[in-house]
């Protein structure tokens, strides 16, 4: 006999969204329920029609099958469908389905209750069935499903509860966003009951002034409900009773029946503590639905806050202020288990996020998981949640589309039916490049009706026109606009709505350069409010060399900080021998694939800094509030001077008491020597007290000041002789390679995908051949005039070589043809002998910067191990410079090694890398340290921008050709 579900076809049925599924709600039944995750019997079969009945393995439930002991391995593709039927249908012969069955013992103490299956994510067709019989069908990949068992289950027996996924379906044409394509049950699963009279639905209205209303919707499993049910509840204490205007109204109403079961609590809270995510204030809220008698026949849970948002002009508000959106896009990923992440995970990315300063998440490109919301709550987040839709390849075709309206509809309703209840979130998004059509149309207008309290947005409306009102979208949420064009809108006069970039600031590779800019001009211009990072992670997945297969669940402990163990590497686009894939575009965020941040975060975290700090007129120090919320009472703080000569002294800092937005002059808290050089005044900030997301302690901020600029020093005297060879390069005992000319770096992400590397490449920058012109003696300097010759153009360049005490001074001097207009570098290149392994300086730092993204790495004396100071981007490149250095040092553990002294601050690297190595691999794992270090300082570096997807770095960060000078001294130590 034929299955009805398999019947039904499903998987190629766009109309069809479910079948025998319940309605969502915000009623939260985990707490109590009976969880059914763990091993299940699982067969992955070719097709959904194929037979069952081959051997059964065991898989893990939440879990995608890609990650575990299946052929069936994760692919990533960015906008490409992985297959090549056009929407709706997907291939009817190869199309993975994964059948997981186990045994419920239903407890006999379920009599006379409603028994409910609830799926948390099944990617991307689930069919339900209980021993054997259908009992439903649901879509959309990142929402839970719940079923009604009820009549199939038999309390005190057993049932035999079997979850078909099917991989492919037309559904997977709307949930083409940019991440690795997996299939599975990557949500918990679990059965709850309820009495037969139950809450079906409570919708929750809070606003900052205290106003609170509950609106209930009730339902008997019987259908008419019974007679004299009420409800009641309590807020941290208060307690709520019915509203009875509420009733009268429906009463009178006679369109209203008693078969609707709707009621209301009503209340209004005395000085309330609003909810923002800076002091995300949370009420326990208690929604108890009681039977005639009295006696409580459901109860519903909820942590609330009270708090506005709203657009007014084009202004987003939150409680009536204007605040920054310092946003991120989210997606669900983890290194081990793919698409699946915990509570404990969840947890660590949002207080990952909060200790870098970003306040705002876009849920890219779908629902998260629903601890996501309650976490955001709680540690202060606003949230754009956003409904999964992302049809990218057939964009056009599907946005009006009338198939398909009936998921667009139901994708959007169901995120907001769930969600509806959380503080946290601000506002909907309709989903992610999907084009614009009718069915975005549909989909806005059931919002609007059922959630007038937040605004909606949509990218691909935005596109229409930034002041456009369409109906899709609230906000102007365009996504890597140049930042000169935004700044133009805002200073228009056309601007209607709230600028916030849906994305922006690719953080591929070595990136995110120019965000300091960004939030400059941000600050600076009314009607800019920021914008959502593209993106959180880099999704590398654990991948064993060896056998090419993903790690899984059992990989904790085979990576740290940012690198995988030997014999692992984190796998992007490719590595599971994917026929068709994008590569390493799927590693673009602003953490490793272990969480691990990258240096961009500590950019990020100062830009966000809740103080500031600024001279005034050299009289005195001016601390600000930067907040939106809150005094400063949370931070403290240590000041540090720091003198050129080595010096760094401390003190400990007070404080002012400012409300957001307030300044105060604050006395300087140590005198300046009159000697130690050029001096730098930092307040290190920190957290005063244990928070939710950190420690007391914990780093927040370091905002720095110029108090005494580097006055000129007279060069070294000239002593003895110095050595060269025949071709006037420099001889010395620590050198293995003596410095030449530099113009190329292993090309960034950025500089590939921007197409700047390829020019360089045939400008042939990457392989200068060097001749020398003349090598000529005067007095006790050498000076060495020779040739580099690219392809298409020759750089002159001079070296003066002096001996000086301890050392040699070399004076440069490069003159780069104009068709050189563009480079990655005008500089150094150096290697030392082996044992060199501490590197020490003065300047910018301890992480990486780069001249497009420095504002996070205060002036200081740092020291790193050579290895530590690398980036291990995953895909080799450019990486572990520090900008502004002074002077450094590079020792042996015995304290020999070797001293360099820079004219002025430069971008300075020592790795273990030369450039070629960087470029002849693509993963990390696969580069062999060269055992001594090779040093680059460059007269000038060009920025990172982030033209691997959108703009390329300011030309104020370009380097020019002409001339460019530079000199340094090199000593022994
Ligand atoms: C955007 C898209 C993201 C991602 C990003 C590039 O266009 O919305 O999903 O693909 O580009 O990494
Ligand atoms: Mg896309």
């Amino acid at each position: 006999m034929t299955d009805p579900l398999l019947a039904l076809r499903p998987w190629d049925a766009p109309e069809v969204t479910s079948w025998g599924r319940l309605p969502m709600n915000a009623v939260d039944r985990r707490a109590g329920a009976h969880s059914l995750d763990g091993g299940w019997r699982f067969q992955l079969l070719s097709a959904p029609h194929a037979p069952v009945g081959g051997a059964w393995s065991t898989a893990t439930v939440p879990g995608a099958w890609t990650m575990q002991d299946t052929d069936d391995l994760p692919q990533y593709l960015n906008v490409r469908m992985p297959f090549a039927e056009f929407p709706p249908r997907s291939p009817a012969e190869d199309n993975p389905t994964g059948v997981y069955e186990r045994e419920i013992d239903v407890p006999a103490g379920w009599a006379g209750r409603r028994i409910v299956l609830q799926v948390g994510a099944a990617e991307s067709v689930l069919l339900v069935h209980v021993d054997g019989r259908p009992v439903g069908v649901s879509k959309d990949s990142h929402l839970a499903a719940e079923f009604e068992l009820t009549g199939f289950v038999r309390p005190g027996g057993r049932a035999v509860l079997r979850l078909t996924v099917v991989k492919w379906s037309d559904a997977s044409h709307l949930e083409d966003q940019d991440h690795w394509w997996h299939g599975g049950i990557t949500r918990s699963v679990l059965l709850y009951t309820t009495d037969p009279l139950y809450l079906a639905d409570v919708d929750v209205r809070a606003g900052r002034d205290g106003e609170l209303r509950v609106d209930c919707r009730v339902r008997d499993a019987g259908g008419a409900l019974p007679a004299g049910w009420y409800l009641d509840g309590e807020l941290d204490g208060l307690a709520l009773a019915q509203d009875t205007a509420f009733d009268r109204a429906n009463a009178e109403d006679e369109r209203v029946s008693a078969f609707l079961g709707e009621a209301r609590l009503r209340t209004r809270v005395p000085e309330v503590r609003p909810w923002t995510a800076e002091t995300p204030e949370l009420y326990g809220l208690t929604v108890r639905l009681h039977r005639a008698d009295g006696t409580v026949a459901d109860t519903s849970r909820h942590r609330i806050g009270f708090r506005d948002v709203e657009v007014v002009g084009r202004d987003l508000l939150i409680n009536g202020e204007r605040v920054y959106i310092r946003g991120v896009n989210r997606h669900d990923f983890h290194p081990l288990t793919g698409r699946t992440v915990s509570y404990d995970d969840l947890r660590a990315d949002l207080v990952l996020l909060k200790r870098f300063g970003f306040n705002a998440i876009r849920t890219a490109h779908y629902p998260g998981d629903p601890a996501l919301y309650d976490l955001a709550d709680e540690l202060g987040f606003y949230v754009v949640d956003e409904a999964d839709i992302e049809s990218h390849d057939h964009a056009h075709e599907i946005a009006d589309d009338p198939r398909h309206l009936n998921a667009f509809v139901d994708r959007v309703s169901r995120m907001v039916l769930r969600d509806k209840n959380h503080p946290s979130v601000i506002i909907w998004s309709l989903g992610n490049e999907s084009d614009y059509g009718a069915n975005h149309d549909a989909a806005a207008g059931w919002v609007r009706r059922h959630d007038p309290s937040r605004p909606l947005q949509y990218e691909g409306a935005a596109k229409r026109g930034w002041a456009d009102p369409e109906v899709a979208s609230d906000i102007a949420c365009p996504m890597y606009a140049p930042l000169e064009d935004c700044v133009a809108h805002a200073l228009s006069g056309e601007q209607t709505k709230p600028l916030i970039q849906c994305e922006y600031s690719h953080a591929m590779g070595n990136s995110n350069g120019t965000l300091a800019d960004h939030w400059a001009a941000i600050e600076a211009t009314p009607g800019l409010q920021g914008g959502f990072i593209w993106e959180f992670w880099d999704h590398g997945i654990l991948q064993s060399v060896n056998d090419g297969r993903p790690v899984g669940r059992g990989g904790a402990g085979l990576y740290d900080n940012g690198v995988a163990a030997p014999g692992y590497r984190w796998a992007y686009g490719g590595d599971f021998g994917e026929k068709d894939h994008d590569g390493a575009f799927v590693a673009d965020g602003v953490v490793f694939p272990d969480r691990t941040p990258k240096p961009v975060m500590y950019e990020h975290r100062e830009l966000a800094a809740p103080l500031r700090l600024e001279l005034f007129r050299h009289e005195g120090l001016v601390v600000s509030n930067h907040q939106h919320f809150r005094g400063l009472d949370w931070l403290t703080g240590t000041w540090e001077l720091v003198l050129a000569d080595g010096r760094t002294l401390t003190a400990a800092a007070e404080l002012p008491a400012l409300l957001p937005g307030e300044t105060a002059v604050v006395p300087f808290p140590l005198a300046l020597p009159q000697d130690g050089g050029e001096a730098w005044l930092t307040l290190r900030v920190t957290t005063a007290k244990d928070l939710a997301w950190a420690p007391r302690g914990t780093e927040v901020c370091t905002p720095q000041v110029l108090l005494r600029a580097a006055a000129p020093v007279p060069g070294p005297a000239a002593t003895g002789p110095v050595e060269v060879d025949a071709d006037g390069l420099l001889v010395h005992p620590l050198l293995t390679a003596a410095p030449t000319l530099s113009l190329w770096r292993a090309p960034t992400d950025n500089d590939e995908l921007g197409g700047m590397a390829p020019r360089w490449r045939a400008w042939g920058l990457d392989a200068l051949v060097r001749k020398v012109v003349s090598v000529r003696r005067e007095g006790p300097s050498v000076t060495v005039l020779a040739e580099y010759a690219g392809t298409t153009g020759v750089v002159r360049h001079r070296q003066v070589l002096t001996p000086v005490e301890g050392g040699v001074r070399i004076d440069e001097r490069a003159e780069l043809p104009a068709e050189f207009d563009d480079v990655a570098r005008v500089g150094t290149v150096f290697e030392t002998v082996a044992g060199l392994e501490l590197l020490e300086w003065f300047g910018q730092g301890p992480w990486e910067s780069y001249p497009d993204r420095s504002g996070g790495a205060p002036v200081g004396h740092h020291a790193l191990p050579v290895d530590a100071s690398f980036t291990p981007y995953l895909r080799p490149q450019e990486s572990g410079g520090r900008h502004g250095v002074r002077r450094f040092t590079l020792s042996a553990p015995d304290a020999t090694g070797l001293a360099v002294a820079l004219d002025e601050p430069r971008q300075v690297s020592v790795t273990r890398y030369r450039a070629e190595d960087l470029t002849a691999v693509a993963h990390h794992d696969e580069l062999v340290p060269r055992a001594g270090c090779v040093v680059h300082l460059d007269a000038a570096h060009r920025g990172l921008g982030t033209a691997s997807c959108g703009p390329d770095t300011f030309p104020s960060y370009l380097v020019a050709p002409g001339v460019h000078r530079w000199n340094w001294t090199l000593r022994v130590l």
